[in-house]
This record gives C-alpha cells, structure tokens and sequence, in this order.
C-alpha cells in the first residue's frame, strides 16, 4: 500500500476522496524541514505545498526514500528545486489549469477594491471619523477606459485580461512571445517591458517566480510608471523589490499597490503595513472552495497515475 504523505490540511470533500484511495496516509501540518525529511523517508508520495522548501538539502536527506512522486498543491514550484529532483528520480507535478479563474477572479477584486479605495472607506468609517456624504470624499476612479497593463500573459494573466475588458478596461500585455487570441479576444495590445511600463495607469502582475523574475521591479523600473499609478501582484512577492515598492508608495510615485504576495511570507514589513493605499491579503489568490477541492484532486489523480505505473497528468519539466 503506497504511503503518502500531505503536509497541510486539505479541503474537506477532496480529503475524503484520498481516504477512500486506500493509501495510507499521513498528515504532517506545516512540518520543520526536519520532519518533512523524517517523513519524507518513508513514503511513496508526497503533497507538497509551495511552503515546504524542497531544496537540494532536502534530496540529499531523503537518498534512498522510496519517494516517487511530488504531487505539489500549487501551480508554482518555485520551492522546488527541480534539477535536484530530477536527478533523484523524483517526479513533480502541479495543479496548472484549476485555478486560473479564481486567482484572475481574485486579481480583479484587487484592482476594483484598488481604484475605489474601498479600504480606505472602510477605515474612514471604523475609525468613527466619518461625518456623513461628502461630494468629494475619496473619490476613486472607474476601471472603464483604465489602462492596464498586464504583466506576464500566462494562463492567469489572460484570464484577467479577459475580465478586466468584460468591464470596459483599456488594455496592454508583456509576455516574451505574442499571444494572438488574447489580441482578437480583448483588442490588448503587446508592448515591450519598459512601454508597457509607461503606458500603465495600473500594472497587473501575472509573473512565475524564479531567478527570471527576481526583482523584475526594482527602483529602476517603478520610476518607469506614470506617477500615481496603481500595482496589483498576486503572482510572486519576489518580482517586486519590497524596499524599493515602499519608496515609491512614501514619495507618492505609486498611488496605490494592491498585494496577495510578498517577498518573505508571511513576514510583512511595518512600512507597508503602515500605508493606508496599500490594500494588503494573506495570498489568498485560489481560494475557494471549488478550487482547492480541485487542486487537492489534481494531485491525488498524479499520485494515483504514477502508482499505477503511469505518467502523470500534470508533470512539471
Ligand atoms: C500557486 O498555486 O502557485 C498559488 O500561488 C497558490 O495557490
């Protein structure tokens, strides 16, 4: 019976579909690196969060494990050093596809939250500062005919392309190659990194994480935004350089950022916390129900194809 090892509580339904696997399972909630080798050892398979840090040090330690299969609960696997595992002989998969509409859905609620400065409202009111309509408080702005820049026209990226033009935005894409259907789809337009940059009246990152996109903006590149733009990320908080994303909010280039990810999760520095336009989540980019059902299955159909001797749905090359 393979042994498999999950290292979070997952959404009830599709727990209970891996109980009725017949594996024998072991749930370890949020191991030390540690105990995720100590386990690690002994299993078959393993549900991987992007918070477990699955580095070279980590497959050195496991040598040996009857580890077969990284089924990770994430479509990133930036935590995952995948050279490592591929010369352990370790497959890795992902769950690409499920969450794309709830992250792109979730990228849009930033964005509107964002231009109507609806946090901002909501700490006018709970202060007990409000004293009642005004014709010019917190006026915000509409997202019909809003330039949007989209950074990153992956999956996610085009999905919220295609929301924020169901809604009247004007849009504009970097990706390294064209993407025609998203062009005929939402009348975006490709531009290079620095026009896209400069056109943007707000800026949607949509970036995988990785050495690629480290600090893609930095204090250099944030000085090519129109003063007062806007920044959503709920991509990789490493694509923005934190300290330089704090300078632009203090002297007021930015006007607003709204973030699902951060550089050091879940450590968050008090500088940013301090901004009242800095709308701030806990990465909650595919979280709902329906997608995290969907996501666990994902992975349980991996592990269950690779027991059964064959490839998986979703490898990760
Ligand atoms: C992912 O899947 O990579 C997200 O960041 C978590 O849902």
């Amino acid at each position: 019976m393979p042994r498999v090892l999950v290292t979070r509580t997952l959404e009830a339904g599709a727990w209970q579909a891996f109980q009725a696997c017949g594996w024998d399972l072991e749930l370890l909630e949020a191991p030390s690196a540690q105990q995720l080798v100590a386990a690690a050892k002994h299993c078959h398979g393993l549900v991987s969060m992007l918070t477990d840090r699955l580095d070279a040090a980590f497959f050195a330690a496991i040598q040996g494990s009857p580890l077969q299969i990284i089924a990770q609960h994430a479509v990133g696997v930036d935590n995952i050093d995948l050279a490592a595992a591929r010369a352990a002989g370790i497959q890795v998969t992902n769950t690409p596809d499920v969450l794309t509409h709830a992250t792109a859905e979730f990228a849009l609620t930033l964005l509107l939250n964002l231009l109507r400065r609806v946090r901002e409202g909501e700490i006018l009111l709970r202060s007990g500062q409000w004293q009642g309509w005004e014709p010019t408080q917190l006026l915000g702005s509409s997202l019909r005919g809003k330039k949007v820049g989209v950074l990153g026209a992956g999956r996610i990226g085009q999905a919220f392309a295609g929301l924020a033009h169901a809604l009247g935005a004007e849009l504009a894409y970097y990706s390294r190659s064209r993407k025609p259907a998203l062009e005929s789809s939402t009348g975006a337009r490709w531009m290079n990194f620095k026009e896209l940059l400069a056109w943007s009246e707000v800026l949607s990152l949509h970036l995988p994480g990785g050495p690629e996109t480290h600090h893609l903006l930095n204090a250099e590149t944030l000085s090519y935004l129109p003063r007062g733009a806007m920044l959503i990320n709920t991509g990789r908080g490493n694509s923005i350089d934190q300290q330089a994303l704090i300078q632009a909010l203090a002297s007021g280039h930015l006007g607003g950022v709204a973030l699902d990810v951060y550089e050091h999760e879940p450590h968050i520095p008090a500088e940013l916390l301090a901004f009242p336009q800095a709308l701030l989540l806990p990465h909650l980019g595919s979280a709902t129900v329906e997608t995290r059902r969907a996501m666990a299955l994902t992975c349980l159909r991996n592990l269950q194809a690779v027991f059964a001797g064959q490839p998986p749905l979703n490898p990760v090359v």
